[in-house]
């Protein structure tokens, strides 16, 4: 029995390849390489020893199934592949809505026929919008969302609730994660953009290994503690491992569960973090908000924890750690 990783070569799926393969799961990867490139998995196969079954391609093709499903024994879908920028889903809506939404409705479609009815699918904290409440549990309510790219999460979502309704037998987790950074402690894994960094972490880490000069506080007039923005770090290694759980404790029906640390840090909180893990300099100057971010962002873990038996272990600290690890050992990324 094999799992199908969809978008396994990027940051989140590469990182959970190497948690599935240390749990004994057997991974198939389904990618178009839009996002990421093949050296990330050779580098995966590195670290586990494990040979993952890569197949170049697109989760709206219906043809690749066709092979997918006759070379390998498929028992369950772990589904990442999405375009994740806010920025380009403001500019280009229609592309986001074809990638993601109309994606993931041809796998879960090519899925169902051949009866794979587990599911676990990325979605994201952006689906709460400006929360209602911190630390933001399950069932707060869903809120005005900012972008495309946050309401293809949303839809996928209700999508997905529906087709539960309807199919009993439709196991499906809904991982609303927070924010993931880090990289794998052997450093050979991590998060690469492909352009500047819209994320606080890639781009600290950039400016510290001098390939961008200075880090842009967004804002320091937030209601918070000081002012800068508030987020739930998660180290990716530990949201890889909630993966791992919520495949192991596959119900019935629809599940959500944040994945998050439960505690939050501003962004000065981590710059001043960064910088004492690692005794690097990151140079930073203040200017306005960013459009569209929310000031306090951070959950309450406590039903995964209590479900899935999953809690994240590694501190900020250790985030910082393994973020610059990989950062100074590739400074290019993987290329
Ligand atoms: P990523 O871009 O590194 O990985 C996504 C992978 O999907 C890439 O390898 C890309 O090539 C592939 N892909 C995209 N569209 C595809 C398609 N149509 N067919 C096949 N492959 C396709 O992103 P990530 O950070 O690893 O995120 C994984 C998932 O988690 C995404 O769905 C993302 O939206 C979601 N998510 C990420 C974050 C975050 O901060 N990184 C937060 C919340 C949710
Ligand atoms: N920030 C800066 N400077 C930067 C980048 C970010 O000050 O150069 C600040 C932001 O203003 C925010 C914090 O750092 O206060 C975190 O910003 P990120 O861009 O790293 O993360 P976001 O919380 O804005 O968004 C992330 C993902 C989204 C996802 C969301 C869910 O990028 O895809 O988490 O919470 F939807």
């Amino acid at each position: 029995m094999a799992v199908l990783v969809t978008g396994g070569a990027g940051y989140i799926g590469t990182h959970t390849l190497v948690e599935l393969s240390a749990a004994g799961y057997e991974s198939v990867v389904l990618d178009n390489l839009s996002n990421s490139c093949e050296t990330a998995l050779e580098r995966v196969m590195e670290i586990t020893g494990d040979n993952y079954k890569f197949y170049k391609g697109d989760i709206a093709d219906r043809e690749i199934y066709k092979r997918i499903f006759e070379e390998n024994d498929i028992d369950a879908c772990i589904h990442f592949a999405g375009l994740k920028s806010v920025a380009e889903s403001v500019s280009f809506p229609l592309h986001y809505f074809q990638n993601n939404i109309i994606g993931s409705l041809i796998l879960v479609e090519e899925l169902f026929k051949r009866n794979v009815k587990k599911l676990i699918f990325s979605s994201s904290a952006t689906v709460y919008g400006e929360p209602a409440f911190v630390p933001i549990t399950e069932d707060c309510p869903k809120g005005e969302i900012p972008s495309p790219y946050g309401k293809t999460k949303s839809m996928i979502e209700e999508m997905l609730m529906d087709i539960a309704k309807a199919d009993r037998e439709f196991s499906c987790a809904l991982l609303r994660y927070f924010n993931p950074i880090g990289a794998h402690e052997s450093g050979r894994i991590g998060e690469d953009p492909n352009d500047i960094p819209n994320n606080l972490m890639p781009y600290i880490t950039q400016v510290a290994v001098g390939r961008l000069p200075r880090l842009r506080v967004f804002g320091d007039d937030y209601d918070t503690r000081d002012g800068s923005g508030v987020r739930d770090y998660i180290h990716v290694t530990d949201l890889a491992d909630g993966h791992v759980k919520a495949l192991q404790n596959m119900k019935k029906g629809v599940s959500v569960y944040n994945l998050g640390t439960g505690n939050g840090t501003s962004v000065l909180e981590m710059v001043k973090a960064f910088q004492e893990a690692n005794g690097v300099d990151v140079p930073y100057y203040i200017t306005d908000r960013r459009p569209g971010d929310v000031g306090e962002c951070y959950c309450s873990a406590a039903k995964a924890e209590k479900e899935l038996g999953w809690k994240a272990t590694r501190d900020i600290n250790k985030m910082c750690e393994d973020a610059w690890n990989w950062q100074k050992n590739n400074p290019n990324g993987y290329r």
